[in-house]
């Protein structure tokens, strides 16, 4: 874990109330592991000591880290009207990352919102290449189509008012794909579409790693903001993991799921 001053080469608006965010972040930039985040303190912010956690979206082999973000308080917006030039302290590479398939698994990846930031990397390493399904409540949710495409992913689209691909939630439009031979799912998106996600695989064979979204504070596990039940041999049957350290990345049959 590495904290680096970053400079800002880039901040722009990618669609709605979306934007691209790029840093100079050479020493964080080094170690990235696809499914991990930065914890960024955002210049001009007025509690200036509570960071924000970002999903890395891609990383350059000159040293520039990019997020994509959703403008939606105080931290966000400030960060938004950050200029080319400015600095923002970064705090990372934190927490678990998505596993590559072992055995071959054809990938599916299912994402809501800014979850199609957080598997991105793994996209562009995955060999095979394989299938998105993306989720949003309307079109202005949907970001990032054209990037999957460009890297050889099927993309399939649900959006609630139907303005987009098949009306309906994601999980509806992922069912006729489970019965398929030799899956992986990885899931990054709100926690409502990730327990209902984690419920409708969980009595299947399937393997899949889900991203979970917990509010967060230190980013680094000191303070226990940011807990999660997973399954334990206790006898309640669960003790609690953090998402900042032992996540945002959980196996699902390691996730306790509450009736
Ligand atoms: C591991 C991880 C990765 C993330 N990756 C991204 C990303 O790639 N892009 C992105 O845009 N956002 C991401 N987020 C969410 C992002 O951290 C929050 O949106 C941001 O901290 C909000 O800051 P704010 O000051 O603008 O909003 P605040 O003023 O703090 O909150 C505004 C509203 O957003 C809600 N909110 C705040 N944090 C979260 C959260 N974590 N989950 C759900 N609702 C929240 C609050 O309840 C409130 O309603 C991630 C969060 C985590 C934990
Ligand atoms: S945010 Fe402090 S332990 Fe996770």
């Amino acid at each position: 874990m590495i904290t680096e001053n970053s400079k800002i080469i880039k901040n722009r608006n990618i669609k709605g109330e979306y934007y691209q965010i790029d840093f100079y972040s050479p020493e964080i930039v080094k170690t990235v592991f696809p499914g991990q985040f930065v914890h960024v303190q955002v210049t001009g912010l007025r509690d200036k000591i509570f960071r924000r956690p970002f999903s890395i979206f891609d990383v350059s082999d000159d040293g520039v880290l990019s997020v994509i973000y959703k403008v939606v308080g105080e931290g966000t917006d400030i960060l938004s009207k950050l200029r080319e030039g400015e600095y923002c302290n970064l705090l990372g590479p934190l927490g678990s990352s998505y596993q590559s398939p072992e055995h071959n698994e054809k990938a599916l990846l299912v994402v809501g919102g800014y979850g199609s930031a957080s598997t991105y990397l793994l996209a562009k390493k995955l060999k095979g290449k394989g299938t998105i399904f993306l989720g949003a409540k309307n079109s202005s949710e949907l970001i990032l189509i054209d990037e999957y495409k460009k890297l050889g992913f099927d993309v399939k689209i649900a959006t609630e008012d139907g303005s987009v691909g098949k009306q309906g939630l994601v999980t509806s439009l992922l069912a006729p794909y489970l019965n398929g031979e030799n899956l992986k799912v990885y899931a990054c998106g709100p926690n409502p579409m990730m327990y209902a996600m984690g419920r409708m695989l969980a009595d299947t064979k399937i393997n899949v790693e889900l991203s979970l979204d917990h509010p967060m504070c230190c980013g680094v596990g000191a303070c226990f903001a940011c807990v999660l039940k997973v399954k334990a041999g206790n006898e309640q049957g669960w003790e609690y993991a953090r998402s900042c350290k032992e996540g945002p990345v959980f196996n699902l049959k390691d996730i306790y799921l509450e009736a």
